[in-house]
């Protein structure tokens, strides 16, 4: 079986996606770990309840890299093949980036390359767009700019507010979420250049 190892820091609905999928045997691995850098993120509650190793690591007062290898240390101590990171507010080192090549995804509420950063809902809302939605890509050692795994589009209403747009965003988000990792976790995916080729799509 495959292990994923999830990062939070708050929140944790697309946490919750990835582990409500597994169980649905559609994950095509198991949530193996929870790590947050927040110690009263709800996300490691609902790993709590879950029954999934929940590891609290304070990132303050640390350098990023002492930090980041930490956590490092966390996910090959629990064998995690893919990291999904899922509302984690830190910006990866080097380091671990490279601990994990072509290895951890995130998922971000926009169509990237458009609206990366935060508060991408808001910004999409602002700007006036009129589709906007959610992304899984490769993390790489830039800001949201590694290759895209998934896209999910989301019509952005006349009468919609930023919360609305958010709402219905989530709602893709946690559809997209586990459909991207299935093929990473199954092997199916291979990059060119940055396009990321998924077999059978
Ligand atoms: C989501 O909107 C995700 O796209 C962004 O952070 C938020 C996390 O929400 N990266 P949750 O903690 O998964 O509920």
């Amino acid at each position: 079986m495959k292990k994923v190892g999830v990062l939070v820091s708050g929140r944790g609905s697309n946490l919750q996606a990835l582990v409500d999928a597994a169980r649905r045997g559609e994950l095509g691995g198991e949530v193996a770990v929870v790590v947050s850098n927040v110690e009263g993120a709800r996300g490691l509650d609902r790993a709590r309840q879950a029954g999934i190793p929940a590891v609290f690591r304070d990132h303050r007062g640390k350098k990023r890299d002492a930090f980041d290898a930490e956590v490092v240390e966390i996910l090959h101590a629990h064998h995690v093949d893919l990291v999904c990171l899922a509302g984690f507010m830190r910006l990866l080192s080097p380091v671990f980036v490279r601990a994990f090549p072509q290895r951890i995804v995130n998922i971000h509420p926009a169509l990237l390359p458009a609206f990366p950063g935060l508060d991408a809902q808001r910004q999409a809302w602002e700007h006036g767009a009129k589709v906007t939605g959610a992304t899984v890509h490769l993390v790489d050692e830039g800001l949201d700019s590694g290759p895209i795994v998934a896209q999910e589009a989301v019509r952005v209403l006349s009468s919609d507010t930023v919360e609305t747009l958010a709402a219905r965003i989530l709602e893709a988000e946690h559809r997209l979420y586990p459909r991207a990792v299935r093929p990473l976790l199954e092997g199916r995916c291979r990059l060119d250049g940055r396009r990321v080729i998924v077999e059978g799509e």
